[in-house]
């Protein structure tokens, strides 16, 4: 195989690093850095946290990918609506918030109102103004992920034994907001 040369004539060198120090900006996923996807129907507005999902780029428009199970009343809402916000909060101070909004679901209680959160409105879309900053965004495509998908059969067995799988949202980026 011919190797391609650097500007100097030799190879370029590579340090490996960790993922989260070429992550940039104020969205960050993963590990610690919750945030929580709002939605709306029927003028309920709900709030559930969630850690998985990413920002990234496809049919020549910034997106957001979000990963919803069947079971949460977000999915509901999401499905309603069409659009959501994605409301990224100071991980410290809303710590207990964030766990709150993870654990009991919009079905059973007004939960904004629970965790005493009050909600933006940009475009018509709810975010929760205590954020430090938000995406709002509307959905483009969804898709449930399904057994047959799967190249990994163990993330199955380990994530999906209940048949209460995700579907993913990529959602159009409309706007970024930085307090
Ligand atoms: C840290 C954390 C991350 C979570 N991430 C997700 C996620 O990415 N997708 C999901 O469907 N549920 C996730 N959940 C679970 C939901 O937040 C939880 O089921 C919530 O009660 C759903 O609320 P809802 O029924 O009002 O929509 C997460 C929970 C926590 C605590």
């Amino acid at each position: 195989m011919r190797e391609i040369a650097g500007k100097d004539g030799g190879m370029h060198v590579f340090q490996p690093v960790s993922f989260e120090d070429i992550e940039s900006g104020p969205y960050q996923f993963g590990g610690d850095n919750w945030m929580l996807i709002t939605s709306e129907k029927d003028g309920k507005v709900n709030s559930m946290t969630a850690s998985w999902g990413g920002v990234g780029y496809i049919w020549d428009k910034r997106c957001s990918f979000i990963f919803v199970r069947e079971s949460r009343y977000t999915k509901e809402l999401l499905d309603a609506s069409g659009v959501y916000s994605l409301s990224f909060m100071d991980h410290k101070e809303y710590h207990g918030t964030m766990k709150y909004l993870g654990m009991v679901s919009g079905r059973n209680e007004d939960k904004i109102a629970g965790a005493r959160l009050h909600i933006g409105r940009d475009q018509g879309i709810p975010y929760l103004d205590e954020a430090s900053s938000v995406i709002l965004c509307r959905i483009m495509y969804r898709q449930a992920f399904e057994e047959s998908g799967f190249v990994v059969p163990d993330i199955v067995k380990k994530v999906y034994k209940d048949g209460d799988y995700h579907t993913m949202y990529v959602g159009e980026m409309v706007k970024a907001m930085i307090r």
